[in-house]
């Protein structure tokens, strides 16, 4: 299972690393169960074609704003959104997990969510900062039912 991920703090990379060591566990109990692929898009990265299907995870940076009816425009994580538009990308997009801080209120995940919408995609699942056990539990069985459709 394929997932490409944005990280600035750590916090995502975290999250997607301890995600990647679950899936490597299940598998072994269970041949069945998928492992996971890591790609990191970084500023630096070169544009490439995404051949098999993917999942986006994406953090939410966004500028500052009133918190009320302005202060919705990404900042820093651009470049994973300009890597899901290279060439036909998006079109093997299966959707898109957002993280970020609850203390953002109604932005809380807001640039997963605006993603969902430009690639017409659903938003999967959501957590907040580094996440928790629970967290990678939950969206590990959403990623299997994702990815076996
Ligand atoms: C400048 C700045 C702006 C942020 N804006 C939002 C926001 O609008 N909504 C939100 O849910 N989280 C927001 N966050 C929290 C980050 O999304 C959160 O810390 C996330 O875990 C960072 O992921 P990363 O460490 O992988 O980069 C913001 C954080 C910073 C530093």
């Amino acid at each position: 299972m394929k997932i490409l991920y944005f990280s600035a703090s750590g916090n995502t990379e975290a999250f997607v690393n301890k995600l990647k060591d679950y899936g490597d566990q299940q598998h072994q109990v269970d041949s069945t169960k998928q492992t996971i692929e890591l790609m990191r898009i970084e500023d630096e990265s070169s544009f490439d074609i995404i051949e098999e299907p993917f999942v986006a995870f994406v953090p939410t940076y966004l500028d500052g704003g009133n918190g009320l009816d302005n202060g919705t425009q990404e900042i820093i994580t651009n470049t994973l959104g300009e890597f899901i538009e290279y060439k036909d990308n998006s079109k093997r997009l299966l959707g898109v997990v957002g993280s970020g801080n609850r203390n953002f209120n109604w932005q809380y995940c807001l640039t997963a969510k605006q993603y969902a919408q430009k690639f017409s995609v659903p938003f999967l699942a959501d957590y907040e900062l580094r996440g928790t056990q629970a967290d990678c539990d939950k969206i590990y069985t959403i990623l299997q039912k994702v990815f076996s459709k």
